[in-house]
């Protein structure tokens, strides 16, 4: 065989080889480098996301439309009552005037019976309720209860079936004096311009009481007899904490009736608004409630002439305390404990509004870190929905200090929280002491914990003490799968889409809510589980009632969608169809 010497095609040959071997080793190199960032990186979780189905069978079921036998065979009282202009005035005249009998109340008012020129306000209210209602008065059992609480019962006949609870407050949080002159119509005016209702009030919450007390009048006008036992309760100090009214309508209906002997409770909450998400109509009944503590915090130390100070004075510390406690805010959580998770569930499943990867991330939230991550993300990015899955803090009140030339010998701080539904209250104290012992060590304090020396300091300088007057557990999160529910959902898309909007393209989809603050329902947590702050009504955006603020103001269709409500829904619960 001849020896050959490599030519020019051989040179190039072996070129190419050496070229394909380098990019073999290229690509085998590159697949191992994209599997390593594929593994290491968030790819392979979005890859998840994205393979993630979006059919999650019995995952927030929609339910059909109930729809009362009444209205099949005649639906015009409910058509009357959303539409018809004569029924339209005088139910505007029952606010309104509702609204002109001042009953506002001050947060730390004695109790009735220490005090009771100070709650004489309500007798004023009783009177007015019993002039407008005289068919309710006739016909239904009135208690007082606490002299002002309200409380009529409705007897249905048959007794096997758990009677349900229809409640909203007699009273209103003050007007402040300064704001007076910033009012369009004066607060307690009931002004009607012909769309909204002005005055204190007009939407927290006597909108939600006259609307149930209209609801009964007319079904007991309209023939009505109710097999289920229908209760209307009015506390007359939710805006105090209920102490005086719910507090004792609670015991009061749970000796009557027993423990957990109530089918539902309805009381003032959120309805109808435009989902952000989805861009459609949603009803969002709160099934829960944060929890709540004020924490007051309190330092004593040392007095003296200022020409001699201490490096740091009292108010020094306490504000050194203020600081690193906003400094140390609590994270999100956000498990399957709280009801906006199922809230976002019921969106992403029955709604095709929702942007693909946001439906399949919301999907895999409840069980994929990473997904629920990316949720807890842009849920924190807007305040509202932050502090629904975070416990706030907010330094509310400082007290300190008498004089320029005195070393101020005692100061005070209240820090209020609303707390996650996960979240204990007690977790919520011993994170506080922990941060008040750590301000304590550097400057040789004691600390006494709710009555506990929990750190001492050497002797001389001075004491932190820690309470708390307030305190309540986040709620019991109400079931937003069974029968009840069931009614409610169905009874809001009946109303809603068959008689409201009836046009509509899509159903409505009637998803759970936490609320960030508290109603008189803390109160009734022993009645039963099914306990909702749901007030159904349209309302395109709820700061447009100005709650609490100047010219608070109902949007009027609003009240005669909630009165047509509680119309519909008290005839079809009507039944033991309707229970769990
Ligand atoms: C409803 O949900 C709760 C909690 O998620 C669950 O324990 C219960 O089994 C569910 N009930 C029904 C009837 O599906
Ligand atoms: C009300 O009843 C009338 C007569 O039966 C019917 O024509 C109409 O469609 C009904 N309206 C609604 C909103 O159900
Ligand atoms: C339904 O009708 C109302 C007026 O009655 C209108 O404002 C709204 O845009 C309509 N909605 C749809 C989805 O067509
Ligand atoms: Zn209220």
């Amino acid at each position: 065989m001849a020896i050959r010497l490599p030519d020019e095609e051989d040179v190039a040959y072996a070129k190419k080889q050496i070229l394909d071997r380098k990019k073999s080793v290229a690509v085998v190199g590159s697949i191992f480098i994209l599997i390593v960032i594929f593994f290491t990186t968030d790819l392979y979780n979005y890859a998840l996301i994205i393979a993630q189905p979006t059919n999650k069978p019995g995952l927030c079921p929609l339910y059909d439309p109930i729809v009362p036998k009444s209205f099949i065979k005649d639906n015009s009282t409910v058509l009357t009552i959303l539409n018809d202009e004569s029924f339209r005035l005088q139910s505007v005249q029952k606010l309104a005037n509702a609204v002109q009998v001042d009953t506002q109340i001050g947060d730390d008012q004695p109790d009735v019976d220490e005090a009771p020129e100070l709650w004489e306000q309500f007798k004023g209210f009783h009177a007015y309720l019993e002039k407008t209602f005289p068919t309710i008065y006739a016909e239904l059992e009135v208690e007082y209860v606490n002299t002002y609480g309200l409380v009529f019962t409705w007897k249905g006949i048959n007794t096997g079936l758990k009677p349900v609870l229809l409640t909203a407050h007699q009273d209103v949080v003050p007007v402040q004096k300064d704001t007076l002159d910033h009012w369009t119509y004066p607060p307690f005016s009931g002004h009607y311009d012909g769309k909204f209702i002005y005055g204190r009030g007009s939407s927290d919450c006597k909108n939600v009481l006259i609307a149930i007390l209209e609801s009964i009048e007319l079904l007991i006008e309209k023939g009505f007899t109710p097999s289920r036992t229908v209760i209307a309760a009015f506390g007359f100090d939710e805006e105090a904490s209920g102490r005086r009214g719910a507090y004792h309508i609670g015991k009061h209906l749970e000796k009557k009736f027993g423990k957990d002997s109530i089918y539902a409770i309805l009381d003032e909450g959120p309805g109808l608004t435009l989902d952000p998400i989805s861009g459609q109509i949603i009803a969002s009944p709160a099934t829960g409630e944060k929890g709540y503590t004020d924490i007051i915090v309190e330092l004593t130390t040392p007095g003296g002439h200022s020409s001699v100070p201490p490096d740091h004075t009292s108010i020094g510390i306490i504000s050194e305390l203020g600081y690193f406690i906003e400094k140390d805010q609590y994270g999100p959580i956000f498990s399957a404990k709280n009801p906006l998770l199922q809230y976002l569930q019921c969106i992403a499943v029955n709604s095709d509004k929702v942007p693909i990867l946001t439906k399949k991330a919301i999907l895999r939230a409840a069980f994929d870190k990473f997904a629920r991550s990316k949720i807890v993300e842009s849920l924190t990015k807007n305040p509202i929905t932050k502090y629904l899955i975070q416990t706030s803090q907010a330094i509310d009140i400082i007290k300190g200090g008498e004089k320029a030339n005195a070393l101020p010998e005692n100061v005070k701080l209240t820090v209020n929280h609303r707390i996650s539904v996960e979240t204990r209250v007690v977790e919520i104290h011993e994170h506080f002491t922990k941060r008040v012992i750590e301000v304590a060590k550097r400057h040789g304090l004691d600390v006494v914990s709710f009555g506990k020396t929990v750190f001492k300091g050497d002797g001389k300088s001075g004491t932190f003490i820690i309470s708390s007057p307030q305190a309540l557990e986040s709620a019991p999160v109400s079931p937003a799968n069974d029968t009840v529910w069931k009614y409610i959902a169905a009874s809001t898309r009946h109303v809603f889409e068959d008689v409201v909007f009836t046009n509509l393209t899509y159903p409505i989809i009637v998803a759970p809510v936490v609320m960030p603050a508290n109603t008189d329902t803390r109160h009734y947590w022993d009645l039963t589980r099914n306990i909702y702050r749901y007030s159904p009504f349209f309302a395109t955006d709820f700061k447009d009632s100005h709650i609490h603020s100047v010219d608070e103001r109902l949007e009027f269709d609003g009240h005669l969608q909630l009165l047509a409500f509680f119309y519909e829904y008290i005839q079809n619960i009507d039944t033991s169809k309707a229970d769990n």
